[in-house]
């Protein structure tokens, strides 16, 4: 899904949690989002899904301008995110955690109802598309953290979205289970889903994005494929504090 972001600004106090920013994106394929603690990655993908209202700019999905819409209405756009901290339901199981968010969907597009085997089908399918399909009937707070966090994507995933946005995903995941959630990342934007991956960290990130944009203190410091980023003198000085 085709977004835009234009002269974009949030201001928090003193503090310009984004400063002018305008990016575009118009391909499918993953986003990755970098940049220092604080340089407004969160920010962004909250503006994106209209948690946090902009000072000034505007915002565009898909065509539609959606600068002041509510979240709610942004999501039925089919935009679905997580969150840098881990949002689960850790006393309902599994699939009822990812029932949830399917019954909203229905309640948002005015759905009829939907058989409830249909349902359960359908947050298997999703269960079993990020490999979670066996724990379906455990409490989801009794899974490890690795396995809560894949409970959290099912869930964005419920929604059926065309962009997902998400938070620091491989934060506290080990190498083994990181690797995985990126391949995941790129297999979903294999199938057509826009994601926007926001990371700290950097390596993990150019493996499977296709552009990526560099954020700092606000502003956009660069954006471009992983290679021409990398290269870039100012990412080098600013992010990975090198010299020339
Ligand atoms: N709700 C808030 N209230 C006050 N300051 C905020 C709030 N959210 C973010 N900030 C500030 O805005 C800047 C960008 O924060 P954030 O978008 O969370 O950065 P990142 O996700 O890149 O670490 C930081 O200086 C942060 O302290
Ligand atoms: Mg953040």
């Amino acid at each position: 899904m085709e977004f835009e972001v234009v002269d974009a600004t949030v201001q928090f106090g003193g503090v310009y949690a984004l400063d002018h920013v305008t990016l575009h994106h118009d391909s499918d394929g993953v986003l990755g989002l970098i940049g220092p603690n604080g340089a407004g990655k969160t920010t962004l993908l909250n503006a994106l899904s209209g948690v946090t209202r902009l000072k000034s700019g505007h915002i565009r999905l898909g065509g539609t301008d959606i600068t002041h819409r509510a979240s709610e209405q942004i999501s039925r756009l089919g935009v679905a995110r997580t969150f840098q901290n881990l949002q689960v339901f850790g006393s309902l199981t599994v699939l009822d955690n990812v029932l949830v968010p399917r019954w909203v969907r229905r309640r948002m597009h005015r759905s009829g109802p939907a058989g409830r085997a249909a349902e359960r089908r359908a947050a298997l399918g999703v269960l079993d598309r990020v490999g979670i399909a066996d724990h379906a009937d455990r409490l989801a707070g009794t899974l490890a953290y690795g396995l809560q966090r894949r409970v959290e994507l099912a869930r964005a995933l419920a929604a059926e979205p065309q962009l997902l946005l998400l938070d620091e995903p491989l934060a506290g995941l080990s190498r083994v289970e990181g690797n995985r959630a990126a391949q995941l990342f790129a297999d979903l934007a294999e199938d057509g889903i826009t994601v926007v991956l926001v990371e700290h960290d950097v390596g993990s990130v150019l493996a499977v994005s296709h552009r990526i944009v560099v954020l700092d203190r606000g502003g956009v410091l660069a954006i471009g494929t992983p290679g021409e980023v990398v290269a870039d003198p100012a990412v080098r000085r600013a992010y990975l504090g090198e010299g020339d």
